[in-house]
């Protein structure tokens, strides 16, 4: 099964993709987390995403798409894949097409702007796992113990992206160049839309009737 979850940033793309993981034997692949995971080791592509990454653009095809392919060839991705924030345009779009990857579907993660702010401002994650919460109180997971990784007990932090203004930079961005891959991939006939806005458990289930309906 080889899917791409696709949608604004907030959208809960990463949420859902590690609440079907298990059901499906497959692997979440977020080129987001593959760059953050760059930039805390310092590594030539972190240096280079951190540039574009903290004012909310799109980090260059060249090195996105590259980083993208060497991935996807990793024994792990045997059994599929859930593909979390690639393509984000055209040109990433054409070179999945054009390699050997034949995806099975593209799940559109659909939710209005103002909930988008109120998410991303409540995203806390954990340094040391990567776990994401939300500390709002209508947030999912919320962390047990306030501000604190349930499972490594230690402080969570805030992305450096999810500040006011940088959010505003991503849903432009998003707008102009990710979101006219919903009529790419319907052309395509792969695209199913979720409504990303409510209760978890409806969004999960949703997604999995998408996936296999
Ligand atoms: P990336 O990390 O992919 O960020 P994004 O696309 O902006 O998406 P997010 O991770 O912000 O949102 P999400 O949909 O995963 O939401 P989440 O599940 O966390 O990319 C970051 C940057 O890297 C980009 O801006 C770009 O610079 C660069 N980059 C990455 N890929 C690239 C590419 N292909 N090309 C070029 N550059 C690239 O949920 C959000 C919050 O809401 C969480 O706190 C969660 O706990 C909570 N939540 C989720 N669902 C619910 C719910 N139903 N109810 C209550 N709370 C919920
Ligand atoms: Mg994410």
């Amino acid at each position: 099964m080889k899917l791409i979850f696709f949608g604004p940033p907030g959208a809960g793309k990463g949420t859902i993709a590690q609440q079907i993981l298990n059901k499906y034997k497959i692997i979440q692949i977020s080129t987001g987390d593959m760059f953050r995971e760059n930039i805390k080791n310092q590594t030539e592509i972190g240096v280079t995403a951190k540039e574009y990454i903290d004012k909310g653009e799109l980090v260059p095809d060249e090195v996105t798409i590259t980083m993208l392919k060497n991935r996807i060839e990793n024994d792990d991705c045997k059994n599929g894949f859930i593909l979390d924030g690639f393509p984000r345009n055209i040109p990433q779009a054409q070179a999945l097409d054009n390699s050997d990857v034949e995806i099975d579907r593209v799940i559109y993660f659909t939710v209005p702007a103002d909930l988008i702010i109120h998410r991303l401002s409540g995203r806390r994650s954990c340094k040391q796992c990567n776990k994401v919460y939300n500390i709002n109180p209508d947030g999912f997971p919320n962390p047990k113990v306030e501000n604190k990784c349930d499972v490594c007990n230690i402080d969570l932090f805030q992305r450096a992206d999810d500040i006011p203004a940088t959010i505003k930079d991503r849903l432009d961005i998003y707008r102009e160049q990710t979101e006219p891959l919903a009529e790419y991939y319907e052309k395509q006939g792969k695209l199913k839309k979720v409504n990303a806005d409510g209760e978890i458990q409806r969004i999960i289930d949703d997604t999995i009737n998408a996936i296999e309906n």
